[in-house]
């Protein structure tokens, strides 16, 4: 009762409480903003509402992370599902428009790369609100990529810029992005790996996937360039093939790539592959942080894998994220299978000590949550 009166007090007397609306869609931007909304919990001056677009909607992409991130239920579920770019961002814009019309927040926080994030931005902008980018300023220059084009432009838009790693601030300074508005906090990712690596032991997964007692491979994708491409679908698999005769991999499926395998009619290739349903945030730590290889085409995978030190093959041309190569375990071999299987060489015989970025601490959102409230109250 006491606690509500003061609550109520500082309401009246002080300053009004301010509301942020943050919002979330697809997989990666769960893990994100879990530790934010966490770190500003204590903030009695701010009012928190959570917004899920739907971009993703089955249990194992999207419900499941909720509650296992503990992230409170969303206060609306914009329910847009899948769809070409452009309907999927208007379907968030729309529905989003009028949630920021009737409730005005004080700040709109985006997370990551994904339509979501470009949507929700473009319309905090045009209402004249103003937007934290949790995870500003990657670039892979490459914009054939749908994500780098959803950075850019969201950068673009936001007041508080909140990166995490130095080359980041460098793209930013180079677009012409004010100081001001750039803040080195470090990467949220890991504040969510840090907490939940003490559960994520071994065993919770072996009954459902059998890796045994030696070393084993991950393998993630599914970025369009990759497996929308039959040939480039099939020249990975060819190497996934060769390395699963030498040790297992584990290979979680993402919906999109589930489907471009039955069209393709590329099953046959994971002959020896451990195929399993997309894990649960805990299970795939477990996965991942007992692993002696992760191949993958995913973005924050390969910040995970630099932050466990497990050595990690990028299947992509190109990353936004280049400090994992320099400073950690990543390294970006393309889609042949003739390189892939060369990377699987080199990375299983390297023993190059690494490190982990700065700022990769697991008190990213607690830096986040100091920039907000310096934002919203000076
Ligand atoms: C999206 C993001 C990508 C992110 C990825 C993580 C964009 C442009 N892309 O790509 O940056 O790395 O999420 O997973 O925002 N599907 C389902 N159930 C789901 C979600 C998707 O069946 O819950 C299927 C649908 O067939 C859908 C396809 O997967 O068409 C692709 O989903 P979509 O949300 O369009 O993009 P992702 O490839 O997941």
């Amino acid at each position: 009762m006491a606690r509500v009166l003061d609550r109520g007090a500082r309401g009246l007397f002080l300053s009004p409480q301010k509301t942020i609306v943050h919002v979330v869609g697809a997989r990666p931007n769960y893990m994100k903003i879990a530790p934010v909304m966490d770190a500003l919990r204590g903030e009695t001056r701010v009012r928190q509402v959570l917004i899920n677009t739907g971009q993703h909607y089955d249990e194992s992409m999207a419900g499941g992370f909720l509650k296992e991130l503990q992230l409170p239920a969303p206060d609306r579920d914009l329910g847009v599902g899948s769809a070409s770019h452009a309907v999927q961002t208007a379907q968030v814009m729309t529905a989003f428009e009028e949630i920021c019309v009737a409730d005005r927040p004080d700040l709109v926080v985006v997370v990551g790369d994904v339509n979501s994030t470009l949507a929700a931005s473009l319309v905090a902008a045009k209402l004249v609100i103003p937007i934290a980018h949790v995870e500003a300023g990657l670039r892979s220059f490459d914009r054939t990529m749908p994500e780098e084009v959803n950075r850019i432009v969201t950068d673009r838009l936001a007041d508080l810029l909140l990166t995490p790693s130095c080359d980041a601030n460098e793209n930013l300074r180079a677009e012409g992005v004010p100081q001001e508005r750039i803040h080195l906090v470090g990467n949220v990712m890991i504040d969510t790996l840090r907490r939940h690596l003490p559960f994520a032991s071994l065993d919770r997964v072996r009954d459902r996937i059998p890796v045994g007692d030696g070393p084993y491979a991950v393998l993630t994708l599914h970025r369009p360039s990759n497996v929308d491409e039959c040939g480039t679908f099939r020249s990975i698999l060819q190497a996934v093939r060769h390395l699963a005769s030498r040790m297992p991999v584990v290979f979680p499926v993402h919906p999109r790539t589930r489907n471009r395998l039955a069209e393709f009619n590329l099953e046959a290739e994971l002959d020896g592959t451990i195929v399993t349903e997309p894990l649960g945030y805990v299970d795939f730590l477990a996965l991942t942080s007992h692993a002696r290889l992760i191949l993958t085409d995913s973005g924050g995978l390969q910040e995970e894998s630099t932050a466990l030190g497990i050595p990690c093959l990028t299947l992509r041309a190109n990353t936004e994220r280049p400090i994992t190569v320099t400073e950690g375990t990543n390294r970006v071999v393309g889609t042949r299978t003739a390189d892939i299987i060369n990377g699987c060489d080199q990375a299983l015989h390297s023993t190059a000590s690494k490190r982990i970025p700065e700022l990769w601490d697991g008190r990213a959102s607690e830096r986040i949550a100091g920039v907000i409230g310096r934002f919203l109250f000076g």
